[in-house]
């Protein structure tokens, strides 16, 4: 109820954001995105802005999409909500596991419905927990990771994040939680080429399994195919099917994150798919909805899934899931833009367009910051640093990705400014060529302005 007796407080501070400098936004206050159309947002303030994330890497088939939005109004009418617990279904959920069985990797034969990819994770780390425990494996409870990647916040997951901003003052990670070095070639702990760092990364693995005490104890490697918030890192060609083959051996299962990568993103609809790695779970979410509605999924072998069937006591029922799981709207609007990147070859585009983005971004190895340029298909970055010869860092203090994300701001453009001065790139999958050019052209003036920032300071 109202009540008057309690003071107003400051609007800056009511909404706590997320991975934000919460001081910092007390000070200036939020930019606000009003609306979007297409590859355009705009701001409170009238301001519109070249959407060079597609929101948080998710809004892979642009805004103001009218397809999508009647799928959801038509669905909202029918039937807004529908408990997939003791039983229950709505058919679109039903549809929608159906598809994505079809479309992923052969290996993937079933579908839990989450809110988003962090909930997705815990998921799949319960399930693999439930998994070993139902089938006798006691003691296979270890967890591997790679530094830098990212699996989302929840109270475990983000103890498999490996990257250090998300354990600090969190207790994470927890015990059972454990990383080896990235395939970071710009900054390899395995050396440079290609051969080095996979395997590196395969040595790497063994290595840590047999010192946590073998494949007994060990439980599964996470992984992205592209690491994503750590800072938009490529493996090399082959890597990725190198790991899988690794985990084969060593008896642990084999998880692909694909949260940022899957539909579309690196111009195959899942990154598996360009080296045909069937893993045994799979974690989406982002683009199966294209950020119009939260859900995300977990997709499993059929080893497990059959183990949570059989495996366990007729009268106990999988004891997981949420009110939300299979929400008949956000699959109602997920089977609206999977038409859509089917329609519209959107995988395809991002295949096409990446690669004139990412000359674009190579051109930019001109400017004296610009030490490293990356990307697979719409997801790339560069690396600035203080000096391109030794690939000296910029001293932290000086914020430079964050100074450049606003000078971006200000000339149009929405970029991500990742720690250790990486700015990524991730548009949504409809961008064409020439949207392309005048994001490299705002870029370029954003790190032009933030240098003479830097100079004048
Ligand atoms: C690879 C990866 N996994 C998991 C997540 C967590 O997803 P969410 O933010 O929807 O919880 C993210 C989010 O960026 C991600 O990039």
């Amino acid at each position: 109820m109202f009540n008057p007796a309690k003071s107003r407080p400051n609007a800056t501070n009511q909404f706590i954001h997320p991975f934000t400098q919460l001081a910092e936004v007390e000070d200036d206050g939020p930019n606000v995105i009003v609306s979007g159309k297409g590859v355009t947002v705009t701001d409170r303030d009238g301001r519109e802005l070249l959407d060079g994330f597609a929101g948080l890497w998710c809004v892979n088939i642009g805004y103001g999409r009218s397809e999508v939005i009647e799928a959801a109004q038509r669905q909202m009418s029918k039937l807004p909500y529908a408990s997939s617990f003791f039983g229950f279904a709505n058919e679109p959920a039903l549809q929608l596991a159906e598809e994505l069985v079809r479309l992923s990797p052969e290996s993937l034969q079933h579908v839990f419905f989450t809110l988003g990819g962090s909930d997705a994770v815990d998921s799949t780390l319960k399930t693999i927990r439930y998994f070993f425990n139902v089938t006798g494996r006691l003691e296979k409870k270890h967890v591997i990771g790679l530094e830098r990647g990212y699996h989302g916040v929840s109270s475990t997951g983000a103890g498999l994040t490996g990257l250090t901003g998300c354990h600090r003052f969190f207790d994470v990670p927890l015990p059972n939680q454990h990383h080896i070095p990235s395939h970071y070639r710009y900054r390899s702990s395995y050396g440079v080429t290609d051969a080095e760092i996979i395997s590196g990364s395969v040595a790497a693995l063994e290595t840590k399994v047999a010192d946590l005490g073998g494949s007994e104890k060990v439980a599964a490697f996470f992984c992205e195919p592209v690491q994503g918030s750590g800072g938009v890192i490529v493996p090399p060609e082959g890597w990725l099917a190198a790991m899988r083959d690794a985990c084969a051996k060593l008896d642990i299962l084999f998880v692909v994150d694909e949260v940022i990568t899957g539909f579309g993103r690196t111009g195959q609809l899942f990154a598996c798919d360009w080296e045909r790695v069937e893993p045994d779970l799979m974690i989406i979410a982002k683009g199966l909805t294209s950020g119009y509605s939260p859900m995300g999924a977990v997709l499993m072998n059929d080893e497990i899934y059959r183990a949570l069937v059989d495996k366990v006591p007729r009268d106990l029922p999988f004891a997981h899931g949420f009110t939300y799981t299979g929400h008949p709207v956000s699959a109602a609007v997920a089977l609206a833009c999977l038409e859509i990147y089917e329609r519209e070859r959107l995988p395809e585009n991002s295949k096409v367009v990446g690669a004139h983005l990412l000359n674009g971004l190579d051109a930019l190895r001109e400017h004296p910051w610009v030490g490293d340029v990356r990307g697979k298909g719409l997801l790339a970055a560069i690396e600035l640093v203080a000096n391109r010869e030794t690939r000296e860092s910029f001293d932290p203090r000086l914020n430079v990705s964050q100074l450049v994300r606003r000078k971006a701001y200000e000339n149009g453009l929405i970029v991500r400014a990742f720690s250790d001065n990486i700015i990524g790139l991730a548009p949504p999958l409809v961008v064409g060529e020439g949207d392309i050019d005048q994001m490299l052209d705002r870029l370029t003036r954003a790190i032009c302005a933030a240098q003479t920032d830097l100079r004048e300071a």
